[in-house]
Formats: C-alpha cells, sequence, structure tokens
C-alpha cells in the first residue's frame, strides 16, 4: 500500500470518528434563558419538526449583537419550547409498513431531542399535552399525561410567540363502536395494535378445529376510507399477504380476504380519473374488494354494518376493522378556535393569515393539519410551512430588535441637552428606521411538488404538477423504502 494510500484511509478514517463523536456528542450549547423572549411550539409533527430543524438560533445571536448599548440585548434574543404528548417525530407515510410488520418501528421515528441536542441555544423540551391557551395572558396550560407523573403534572408556560402545529386528530363521526372495536392509522402505536391483532387473527384462524365460517371470518380484513390512507394500508396488506404470508402460512393464504369500504363514488377523489381507475384496476387484480357508495354505520366486536348503495344494511363478518375515515381538529384547537367567533369560523380548523397568523389573534402561528388553509392537509404541506416560519422568525427577531432599539433611542433623545449628541441620535433613529424598512416580511408560497400514494404490488401512483394530466401514462422505476416501486402517473 502506497503512502498516499495510507494517509487517505487514516483521513477517512479520522473524519468518519469526528463526525461521528460530533453526532453523538454535540458539545456545549447557549444557555437557556428565562428572561428572553419565549416561542413556544406545540407538536413534534412534521409542521414542528421542520420549524426546529431550520430555526437558526445562531441567528439570534447575531442579531443581538447589532444591538445598540442603550438596548438589552438578552431580553430580546429568544428561547423556544417545544411541548408535545410524544417525544419523538413520526416519518407518518412508512406507517402502513409497520402496520403488517415490515418495518420496525424504530426506524420511522427520530427522536426530538436529538434534534434541539443539535441546536446553538439549548430548547426546552417538555413531554407534555398542550390542554388549553390563554391568547390575553399568553400562556400555555400542559399537562403529562404519560402514565408515570411526578408531584407535578400540569404548568403553566407563557409565550412571546405561540405555534400551534398539533395536527389533527381521528374523525369517527361518533359511529358506534369505532373507537372500541377499530384499529386506526395514525400514531404509531395505532400500526403497532394493528400489526398485533393482524396476526392474531391469523394465528387464531390456525388454531386446530377453527370451523371454515370462523377462519373465513378471522381472515377478513376490512379497511373504512379510500382516502390516502385506506388505499396505502390495503396495498401493503396484499403485498404481506403475497409476499409473506403465502410462505409461512401456505394453507390459510389463499382464504385472506380484503375490503375496502368508501362512501362516496370512488377512492382518492383528490387524484385524477385516469389514476383512480388504474388503482381500482389494480385493486381489482391484487383481488381487493372496492366497495363504493358504502357507508360503514356500525362497527361490532367481529362484524360489521353497512349501509349499501341502495340504502338495504348488511352485516359483514371480519376479525379486524381498520378505521382511515379521514381527521378532525383536535380539542385544543378546537378550544383556542372558540375565543375567536368572529375570526375562526372555519370547522377545518385555524384560519390563518398570508403569514401563517392565526387571524384575530396576537402572536399565535398555525401551521400543517391544525390549519385550515387551500392547501391539502398533507406532511408536504405542513413542513414547507413549518420552513417558512423559521425564516419568518428570524426576521421578525429582527424587527422586534429594531423596534426596541427605536424606542430606547427615542427615550434617550428626550433626555439628551446637548445639541451635537442630539443631532447623533436623531441620525441613528433615522438609520434605525430604514433598516426596519428594509426588514421584508414574505407572504408563504407552497411549492407543491405532486402527490404520491403507493398501491401495492410494487406500484404507486404520482400526481405531478409538470404533468398536467395530459401527457399520457408513464411507467418509471424508483427505489422507495427498500423496493423497487412501479409508478404510474396521469
Ligand atoms: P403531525 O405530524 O400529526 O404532528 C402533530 C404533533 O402534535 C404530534 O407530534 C403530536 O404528538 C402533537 N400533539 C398532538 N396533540 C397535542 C397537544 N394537545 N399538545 C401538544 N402537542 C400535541 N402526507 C404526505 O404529504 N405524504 C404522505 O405520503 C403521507 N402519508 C401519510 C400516511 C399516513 C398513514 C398518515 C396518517 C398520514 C400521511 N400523510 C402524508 C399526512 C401527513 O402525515 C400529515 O399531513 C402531517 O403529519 C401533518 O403534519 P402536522 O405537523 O400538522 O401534524
Ligand atoms: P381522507 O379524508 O382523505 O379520506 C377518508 C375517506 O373515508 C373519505 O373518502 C371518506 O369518504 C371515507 N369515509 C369517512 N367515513 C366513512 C364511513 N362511515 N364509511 C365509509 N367511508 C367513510 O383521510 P386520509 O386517507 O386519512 O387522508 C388524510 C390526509 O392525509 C389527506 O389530506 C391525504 O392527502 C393525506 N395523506 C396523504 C398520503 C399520500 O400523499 N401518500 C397518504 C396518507 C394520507
Amino acid at each position: 500500500m502506497g503512502r498516499t494510500t495510507l494517509i487517505g484511509l487514516f483521513a477517512g478514517a479520522g473524519t468518519f470518528y469526528y463526525i461521528t463523536q460530533r453526532e453523538r456528542y454535540p458539545g456545549s450549547q447557549l444557555p437557556f434563558d428565562e428572561t428572553k423572549k419565549t416561542v413556544v411550539i406545540l407538536g413534534s409533527g412534521w409542521g414542528s419538526t421542520s420549524l426546529l430543524k431550520a430555526l437558526d438560533t445562531t441567528e439570534y445571536n447575531v442579531v443581538c449583537q447589532l444591538f445598540s448599548l442603550t438596548c438589552n440585548p438578552a431580553k430580546h434574543l429568544w428561547t423556544q419550547v417545544v411541548v408535545s404528548p410524544k417525544n419523538f417525530f413520526l416519518f407518518t407515510p412508512l406507517l402502513p409498513s409497520v402496520a403488517v410488520g415490515t418495518l420496525s418501528p424504530r426506524s420511522i421515528i427520530q427522536s426530538t431531542r436529538y434534534i434541539t441536542r443539535h441546536k446553538t441555544r439549548g430548547v426546552s423540551v417538555i413531554e407534555a399535552e398542550a390542554q388549553s391557551v390563554d391568547p390575553v395572558n399568553k400562556t400555555v396550560t400542559v399537562t403529562d399525561n404519560s402514565p408515570i407523573k411526578g408531584a407535578t403534572s400540569t404548568k403553566k408556560i407563557p409565550y412571546d410567540y405561540l405555534v400551534m402545529a398539533v395536527g389533527a386528530e381521528v374523525q369517527t363521526f361518533g359511529i358506534p363502536g369505532v373507537q372500541e372495536h377499530a384499529c386506526f392509522m395514525k400514531e404509531l402505536a395505532d400500526a403497532e395494535r394493528m400489526q398485533k391483532q393482524f396476526m392474531d387473527c391469523i394465528e387464531t384462524a390456525a388454531f386446530p378445529g377453527q370451523s371454515e365460517e370462523e377462519v373465513q371470518r378471522l381472515l377478513h380484513m376490512v379497511v373504512v376510507g379510500g382516502g390516502p390512507t385506506g388505499i396505502e394500508l390495503s396495498g401493503e396488506l396484499h403485498d404481506f399477504l403475497e409476499d409473506d404470508l403465502k410462505s409461512w402460512y401456505p394453507e390459510l393464504a389463499s382464504k385472506i380476504k380484503i375490503t375496502l369500504v368508501e362512501a362516496l363514488p370512488s377512492v382518492l377523489p383528490m387524484f385524477s380519473k385516469q389514476l383512480i381507475d388504474y388503482t381500482e384496476s389494480t385493486f381489482k387484480e391484487s383481488k381487493i374488494d372496492i366497495m363504493t357508495k358504502t357507508m360503514v354505520k356500525e362497527v361490532k366486536p367481529d362484524s360489521v354494518v353497512l349501509q349499501m348503495p341502495d340504502k338495504s344494511i348488511q352485516e359483514l363478518p371480519c376479525g379486524m376493522v381498520v378505521w382511515a375515515g379521514g381527521n378532525k381538529g383536535r380539542k385544543v384547537t378546537q378550544d383556542l378556535m372558540a375565543k375567536f367567533p368572529q375570526e375562526q369560523t372555519n370547522r377545518r380548523g385555524i384560519v390563518v393569515d398570508d403569514y401563517l397568523r392565526m387571524k384575530g389573534a396576537d402572536g399565535i402561528y398555525a401551521i400543517g393539519d391544525c390549519s385550515a388553509t387551500s392547501y391539502a392537509p398533507t406532511a408536504q404541506v405542513a413542513s414547507q410551512e413549518g420552513a417558512y416560519l423559521a425564516r419568518m422568525l428570524v426576521q421578525i427577531a429582527k424587527k422586534d430588535q429594531l423596534e426596541n432599539k427605536l424606542e430606547a433611542l427615542e427615550i434617550e433623545q428626550t433626555k439628551i441637552e446637548d445639541d451635537e449628541a442630539r443631532k447623533r441620535i436623531v441620525e441613528e433613529i433615522d438609520a434605525t428606521r430604514a433598516q426596519m424598512a428594509k426588514v421584508k416580511l414574505r407572504p408563504f408560497h407552497y411549492s407543491h411538488q405532486g402527490s404520491l400514494a403507493y398501491i401495492g404490488s410494487e406500484k404507486a401512483i404520482a400526481d405531478l404538477p409538470f404533468m398536467n394530466g395530459n401527457v399520457g401514462f408513464f411507467v418509471i422505476f424508483w427505489t422507495w423504502s427498500e423496493m423497487l416501486t412501479r409508478c404510474y402517473f396521469a
């Protein structure tokens, strides 16, 4: 081995060691200081994680150094607090893969503390649920609802700026039995529960002496909701059946049945007709039954009650029901909106202006699924909004600092008697005003990168903005989640 190769190898190994050590032990952070302005971020999902990652805490220090000595810089630096009932970020697009056991739960989460630990300034993370927001006194009441509680489990946190990024919760429409007997597909615990129930159904069907009727019931999986969640989950269930169950349970695999129930006339209403037709024909080939114009009226422990297109009622025996019937606003969001009855009238979520500020409120921003905008409630929108808000907060910090500087200069001006000194202060006031005019807050602009949904059998449908639906049909290949996935465009 030559000398240069050896040096190269050592240098490579050294760099690798340095990077891994820096990742594991990121070093000291600027201290959390409660006297500073506070940004409270509610949630650890797509919106808040994108905001946290993009928020340049160094910038705040740089901004601080711009201060004139007449201001108290400490007061104008910001601290951030993240509040969420779970201390991790969940990569939701891969949740159905966890539900069928092809991915491990750990592989689709990232610790929020890992992200905050790598920020320049310390960020306080509180594992708790925001119960209520007091927009007058600018406080959030948070409660630790985890199984293990200490002597203190409720706290009021004051904020200067509040970011609502609490997402949405599952909409059950009050249909009897959904909450009690159906599995959901929203949180990590839902996917783990579904996987357990699915496997239990199969093992129970394999129990010796089970009647044929009971085997058929246990192996019947019903997915409710033909939106992207229900479609992707049905596709994953089908793949699991084809790829794994056929070799593990050869005597049962042919008896497993998947039914997708949708109240509307078609599945995936947000996609074009061609993509809907393609999905339906793929499901037909995969032997997944689609029942459209059919509404679930009740979920029982071992069956699901349906209202058929002709309004007759039918009861389908089944082993498992997965509810993917859509989302609604969380209680904390609804309660906050109720405090602004004039401005907050949209039932879908918090109404915001072009800068993502909650209409009617002071210092509150809303991003992601808890807000009502003209965009679909997707991860793509939430993460772009989070990144935008990170940039905005830096601009707001600059503006706040300049405003405070101006205020201090104006006070100083009234105290000064010397003409020369007053002239200098006036010049500084003018310069500050000019600087303030340069701080521009640009409205949020969403850049749609297309929609993609996995439909099973290594196929996915994609609705891309540059395709305009006129380019005919395309089939491409690419790697998605360790699989070669076939994609179909219209
Ligand atoms: P979330 O990501 O849901 O985060 C909300 C956060 O708030 C969570 O951390 C939660 O714990 C926390 N929280 C809840 N209540 C409180 C409270 N009271 N106080 C404090 N914190 C609270 N979108 C796509 O664009 N592409 C996809 O492929 C895609 N696939 C999906 C697959 C599945 C199975 C699901 C369920 C959704 C999928 N989505 C996808 C939609 C996407 O996940 C959501 O649009 C996105 O999560 C919204 O981000 P968010 O930050 O608003 O909310
Ligand atoms: P959704 O609201 O899109 O779909 C729910 C479906 O359930 C609706 O079509 C509704 O008609 C149906 N439904 C409701 N009640 C019913 C009943 N009683 N009986 C029969 N059908 C009933 O909800 P989904 O699929 O959870 O998606 C939520 C959001 O997350 C969407 O904005 C979606 O774009 C996004 N998402 C995106 C994905 C992607 O881009 N790949 C994947 C998953 C979700």
